[in-house]
């Protein structure tokens, strides 16, 4: 599989360099011990990026009208940096293993902002990024970190947090990236992610997800990676995943889904 992935990273990013031909690649894999990779490439008009960033300007909500109703709930309330601070702390107290002793430095004495593995945006003190991949923490996930509402990027690859995904991450409607491949995670992929219909990255491989892969994510039209790997998914491959229009990799293998690859 290693070879395989490393093959057509190199593939993607051939096709990615050469500007006019806008590249599809799908590896999909339903049955285990034998990866079937399949290879999309086709042309885009040039129509369609005029009108991908008319669509842009548009909130979500009016775009993706099945999110609304899973998203209706998502809070216009401001929130301050203050709840920033408190969403971090609540954060930082469901972790019960930190090897690194990262978060002796989430202490008050230093600004939120310079704690390890958060950055704040240049205009206003608010996170919008926290990475701490490859810390080898032990814990769950708060469902505050859904206040950290100017977040766009998380970052908690290759660690053990375990417990389920909360569905409040549904409420982070700035998020372009969401990476939590190698952990052990449980539970149904929540729904409500297809809320935050900026996702550009979806990275949920080598957990131990269960369930079905919601259909609700065939609505995020700016998702470009969605990999769901390594993890114990059943039921058919929803035919929504068919338009999802920006997707270039797509990875379902080591899973036990069936029924038919959606036709793109
Ligand atoms: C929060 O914002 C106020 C005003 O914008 C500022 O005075 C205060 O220092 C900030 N607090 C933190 C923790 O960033
Ligand atoms: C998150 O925001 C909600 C609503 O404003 C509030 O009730 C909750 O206490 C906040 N959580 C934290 C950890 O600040
Ligand atoms: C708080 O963080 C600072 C800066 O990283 C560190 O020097 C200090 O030891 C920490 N305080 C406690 C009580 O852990
Ligand atoms: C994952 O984390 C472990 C430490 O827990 C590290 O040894 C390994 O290199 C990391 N893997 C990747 C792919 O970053
Ligand atoms: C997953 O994490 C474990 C340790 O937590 C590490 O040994 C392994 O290399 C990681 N795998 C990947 C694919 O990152
Ligand atoms: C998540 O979606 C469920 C429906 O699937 C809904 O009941 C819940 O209120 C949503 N939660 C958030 C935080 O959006
Ligand atoms: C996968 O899920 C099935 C039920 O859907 C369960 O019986 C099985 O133990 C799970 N396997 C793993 C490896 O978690
Ligand atoms: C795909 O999108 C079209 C147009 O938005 C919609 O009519 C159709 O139901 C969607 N297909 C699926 C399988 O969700």
């Amino acid at each position: 599989m290693k070879l395989l992935e490393a093959l057509w990273s190199i593939i993607l990013s051939t096709f990615t360099a050469s500007g006019s031909v806008h590249s599809r690649i799908i590896v999909l894999n339903t049955i285990s011990q034998f990866p079937v990779p399949i290879v999309f490439l086709w042309r885009k008009s040039i129509g369609s990026s005029v009108w991908r960033s008319r669509k842009e300007t548009l909130s979500c909500m009016i775009t993706l009208p099945t999110s609304r109703k899973y998203c209706a709930k998502a809070s216009k309330s401001f929130h301050g940096n203050q709840t920033d601070e408190l969403a971090l702390l609540a954060f930082k107290s469901q972790i019960t293993y930190d090897p690194l002793q990262i978060f002796n430095t989430w202490n008050s004495t230093l600004h939120f902002c310079k704690w390890h593995g958060v950055t704040c945006g240049r205009k206003h003190q608010r996170v919008v990024e926290l990475n701490l991949e490859s810390h080898d923490l032990v814990g769950s996930l708060s469902p505050h970190i859904s206040n950290l509402s100017f977040l766009h990027t998380i970052n908690l690859q290759n660690n053990s947090f375990h417990g389920e995904i909360p569905p409040d991450v549904g409420l982070l409607f700035r998020l372009r990236h969401f990476e939590m491949g190698n952990n052990s995670f449980t539970g149904e992929i929540p729904s409500n992610l297809s809320c935050c219909c900026n996702l550009i990255t979806i990275n949920i491989g080598y957990n131990k997800l269960s369930g079905m892969v919601p259909k609700e994510i065939g609505s995020l039209q700016k998702l470009k990676t969605l990999l769901l790997l390594e993890n114990n998914l059943t039921g058919r491959i929803p035919d929504s995943l068919g338009n999802l229009s920006s997707l270039e990799l797509l990875r379902l293998s080591f899973n036990n889904l069936d029924g038919r690859i959606p036709i793109v």
